[in-house]
């Protein structure tokens, strides 16, 4: 993970470094650094934790150095302490380091047998002090730099500043996304657009294995053969401005309460509203043609994945085969001939789901990305994109992406029980209907927000709390209990309803909240079986279900949600925003860190 930047300006960098970095906190905030050249002389300030750290440290310092490089990070290799934190420094030489290198070790033995001492516990130490050898061996920077990348395994974006070169900063990519920003007399480096869009919406976006030479007067660019390459610029649509919390205490609450708004906003793409029908133009395959779906994707993404699977199968007979992105990519999985392969991410980054993506080509599969960021690697390198709208994402834990995800997703699924004769006019008009009334619903939903406060208040003080679900409504119950997680720190598991006791009520005792998701559909008396399984052993269940499911159980000692009735197929678009609800509010009653939680990185760009 990590975000890293460089600039040669006109002016002082400091603050513009700072300001790019606050735009790249999402990938890691463990700790945050940049160096400059102040004089002639690499000066280095660096802070653990948020950015607000190293920002004090530098309000009372007055650097003035032209150029320089930033981090802000997520750590792989050493405890974020501030000898951890980039910039790492060795000899004349100045690196920032997004990723890992995999053969650090072997670098690390052989430098420290011909005598270098090492200051950190980093893998990107070991680069520093090669490129120093380099240089002190009389080498020339970028002679230097293309040694030095020779010799380097693993998935990296560098940016590095010389001491003795003002008008220098040398940019390389393996892996992990990296852009030159091109501006007036100035150049730029970032991991993204979003970082660099202050300064400039001019971008180069290096491809695989390119490097980059910047001075202020431009850019040359060497490809992994080290030849010379020329590579177009592109005008970014990132916005420059930060977006805020509003009247809102943090980022998720208002991510949560903007759903109504980019759900619509994503319907308006992919439905048309006055004929109540799917509408998808620009497509690359022919969903009659397709024999398999593979979808993979990490995190909350890959629920919405899951969800997507009840959703093909059902809507358009199509078999579907959903994953872990870090397990797919390893597995060597034989893909069929005439597949699809869609790969969702919000951030169009991670790692993980990026390599799947090049292994279904590999594999000659059609490929489409579901994506919240349209000028990300997975965007560029899929064959079509379906974008989400859910705007620029704050909060570490997803919540309108998520929502969102699944809004394309099910469009998509209709679409392709059209196309393949299995969703006639009628069934597509109900379906079609019960989406559009989704943004009403959920602002339903969150007009009951004081009512989930409360449960959340009582679910904060559990240790355990057990989330059950069936069918369509399963990945809703594992996406509730990672929301709950990952900003509130309770222990938490999703389970199939039905597997319920083939293990989880072990646990259960009067001390487990159970939060059942049963609207009442099909399958709601098989899942209200599993729930009395639970009552019958003192569990305390919190039930969400629609107003039907709730006055069946009107009179029991249950905590009750109740959802707006929609049709059987849409009800993870509803049901999601409970989930949420619960897990905010059960964080914010432990006082934890809601945005960026512990341990947590909005973008995972190593595997
Ligand atoms: C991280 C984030 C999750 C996200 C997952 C996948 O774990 O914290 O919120 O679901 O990465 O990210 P992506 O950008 O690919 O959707």
């Amino acid at each position: 993970m990590c975000g890293i930047v460089g600039i040669l300006g006109k002016g002082p960098v400091a603050w513009p470094l700072v300001e790019a970095l606050r735009r790249l906190e999402y990938r890691g905030y463990d700790s945050a650094g940049i160096a400059t050249i102040e004089k002639g002389r690499i000066e280095r300030v660096r802070a653990p934790g948020k950015l607000m750290h190293l920002s004090q440290k530098l309000t009372g310092l007055d650097l003035q150095g032209t150029a320089g490089i930033g981090h802000t990070r997520w750590a792989t290799h050493g405890v974020p302490n501030e000898t951890n934190a980039h910039p790492h420094i060795a000899g004349h030489v100045a690196i920032v380091h997004n990723g890992i290198i995999e053969n650090y070790r072997d670098l690390k033995a052989e430098l420290m047998a011909e005598g270098v001492v090492f200051e950190t516990q980093t893998d990107t130490e070991a680069v520093a002090h090669l490129l120093s050898r380099e240089l002190k061996a009389g080498a020339k920077p970028v002679d230097a730099v293309r040694h030095v990348l020779a010799r380097l395994e693993g998935a990296f974006a560098l940016a590095i500043l010389f001491e003795g070169d003002g008008d220098m900063l040398i940019g390389a990519r393996r892996g992990p996304p990296l852009a030159v920003g091109h501006g007036d007399g100035e150049m730029y480096l970032g991991s993204d657009a979003i970082a660099l869009a202050p300064f400039t919406n001019k971008l180069t976006y290096l491809e695989d294995g390119d490097w980059a030479v910047l001075t202020r007067g431009g850019v040359t660019i060497y490809d992994a053969s080290g030849a010379k390459v020329s590579r177009d610029i592109s005008h970014t649509q990132a916005s420059s401005m930060l977006v805020d919390k509003g009247n809102y205490r943090h980022f998720m609450a208002k991510e949560i309460a903007e759903q109504p708004e980019v759900i619509g906003h994503t319907l308006g793409d992919y439905v048309d509203f006055t004929q109540r029908k799917v509408r998808l133009e620009g497509l690359a395959f022919d969903w009659k043609q397709l024999d398999r779906l593979t979808i993979t994707a990490c995190g909350t993404a890959y629920l919405a994945g899951l969800a997507a699977k009840y959703w093909f199968e059902k809507l358009a007979r199509l078999p579907v085969e959903v994953d872990v992105a870090s397990e797919f990519r390893y597995r060597e999985a034989p893909l069929p001939k005439n597949g699809l392969a869609i790969v969702i991410s919000q951030s169009g980054e991670t790692a993980d789901t990026l390599a799947a993506l090049r292994y279904c080509k590999s594999q000659g599969q059609h490929t489409a990305a579901v994506v919240n960021v349209p000028e990300s690697t997975i965007a560029r390198e899929s064959d079509v994109v379906f974008r989400t709208f859910a705007g620029p994402e704050i909060g570490v834990a997803s919540t309108k992406a998520f929502t969102c995800q699944l809004t394309v997703l099910i469009c998509l699924a209709a679409a392709a029980g059209k196309a393949r004769g299995f969703l006639n006019a009628k069934d597509e008009e109900e379906l079609i209907s019960a989406l559009i009334e989704t943004p009403r619903h959920i602002h339903e939903i969150l007009r009951g927000e004081a009512h989930i406060k409360e449960i959340a208040r009582k679910l904060s003080a559990a240790r355990d709390v057990l989330y059950l679900g069936r069918g369509i409504n399963f990945p809703v119950a594992l996406e509730g209990a990672l929301k709950l997680k990952e900003i509130s720190y309770i222990h938490a598991e999703g389970y199939a309803a039905g597997e319920l006791k083939h293990g989880p009520i072990a646990l259960v005792d009067e001390n487990m909240p159970v939060v059942v998701i049963a609207p009442r559909d099909a399958l709601y008396d098989k899942t209200l079986s599993n729930m009395e399984e639970v009552a019958a052993r003192g569990g305390q269940i919190v039930l969400m279900t629609d107003a039907s499911g709730a006055q069946a159980n009107e009179g029991r000692n249950f905590d009750v949600i109740t959802v707006p009735k929609s049709h059987p197929l849409v009800s993870p678009l509803l049901y999601a925003i409970p989930i949420q609800l619960l897990a905010y509010h059960a964080a914010v009653f432990m006082g934890t860190d809601v945005d960026q939680p512990r341990n947590l990185a909005k973008s995972v760009t190593v595997e």
